[in-house]
């Protein structure tokens, strides 16, 4: 499905509602996913469809069969959603994470970030509704790792501002919310762009010199992973009001993204002597932390987290269909 609320609300409108019920809403608890259209939030719509939840995911820009198209800045449509579809868990991933983005267009980037998180979060305490809202690392300052939930955040950037401000609203409206914070991400991605961390094959693969970050310590972690810990956040807190706050959940392995690209070098037998490491920071980007690894011990005691695979591992499956004899593994193994 790939509609407009509007159309959404015709969908609704007595004759169709079965049609969209049996295709959209087959039934189990409801679980509205926004950013379905991205990284992250592909991942969640996968894992809870997996594990028999009634997903409906909402993107924007590339939302497609199958997925409501709602930009989330408008506070009608938002309205019109949640009243349609009274969804019993909200995960709220939909942001603009790009750092150096929000800091050329901080209106829209915050409009998003910070004014859509307060209309859904608003309208998900009205509905009964559980909100959980995806943060991040970077509402720390990065010079006191690690850092638990408790610590007092200090963004460096606006994209951090933004984030800290979405998580202040989610809880002046949503008491009962849930915000979990991660690190940057990587996954099953539809282009090597799309994350920070699968960026780095064009590199690796290019004969060229290169130089990469080698001051910047990072956390990367796995979407898959990440949506795993929202589900079970999310049955848990149906069932126990006290699993509420913040929340942290990261990748266990401290790299640099020239550390990320040489075991990416290695793991598909590529050379790694083209690329160099740059031990001074980039002028001219968005400020970044140097290490704001977090603490996600309250995730572990709750035996809410998941263990994740060996970065070389878990990178490797998400980037092997970008190499070039992916269609010679295709016909070996599929
Ligand atoms: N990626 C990371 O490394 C990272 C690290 C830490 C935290 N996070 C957090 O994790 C969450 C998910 O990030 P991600 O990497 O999955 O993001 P992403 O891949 O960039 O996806 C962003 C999503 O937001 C949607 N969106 C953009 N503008 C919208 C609008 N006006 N109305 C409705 N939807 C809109 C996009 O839809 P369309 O594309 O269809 O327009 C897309 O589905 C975010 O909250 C981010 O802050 C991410």
């Amino acid at each position: 499905m790939n509609c407009t609320v509007a159309e959404l609300r015709i969908m609704f409108s007595p004759g169709r509602v079965q049609l969209v019920q049996e295709e959209v809403f087959p039934g189990g608890p409801r679980v509205m996913v926004t950013g379905a259209t991205g990284l992250l939030g592909r991942a969640v719509c996968r894992e809870f469809q997996t594990s028999g939840w009634s997903v409906v995911g909402t993107g924007y820009r590339r939302a497609r069969p199958r997925l409501l198209r709602c930009d989330l800045t408008d506070e009608d449509s938002v309205r019109g959603l949640l009243h349609e579809y009274q969804p019993d868990v909200i995960i709220h991933c939909a942001a603009e994470r790009r750092p150096d983005v929000v800091e050329r267009h901080t209106e829209a980037a915050v409009n998003l970030n910070v004014h859509a998180t307060s209309t859904l979060a608003k309208e998900a305490a009205a509905c009964g509704t559980l909100f959980i809202y995806i943060s991040t690392d970077y509402v720390f300052d990065g010079r006191n790792p690690p850092y638990g939930e408790d610590d007092s955040p200090n963004p460096l950037n606006v994209y951090g501002r933004s984030k800290l401000e979405g998580e202040r609203e989610t809880f002046r409206h949503c008491s009962g919310a849930v915000v979990l914070r991660v690190p940057v991400l990587f996954g099953e991605v539809e282009s090597v762009t799309e994350s920070a961390v699968t960026s780095l094959w064009l590199k690796v693969e290019s004969a060229e010199s290169c130089t990469l970050d080698h001051c910047q310590q990072r956390f990367p972690t796995d979407a898959r992973d990440v949506a795993t810990v929202c589900r079970k956040l999310a049955e848990r807190a149906r069932q126990d009001p006290s699993i509420r706050g913040v929340f942290h959940f990261s990748g266990k392995e401290q790299m640099t993204k020239y550390e990320m690209a040489v075991s990416i070098a290695q793991a598909f037998n590529l050379p790694s002597n083209h690329l160099i490491p740059l031990t001074e920071q980039v002028a001219g980007s968005a400020p970044r932390p140097i290490n704001s690894q977090l603490n996600c011990s309250r995730l572990e005691l709750l035996n809410l987290s998941v263990e994740p695979r060996p970065f070389t591992i878990a990178i490797s499956d998400c980037l092997w269909p970008f190499t070039p004899d992916k269609r010679w593994r295709q016909t070996v193994f599929h």
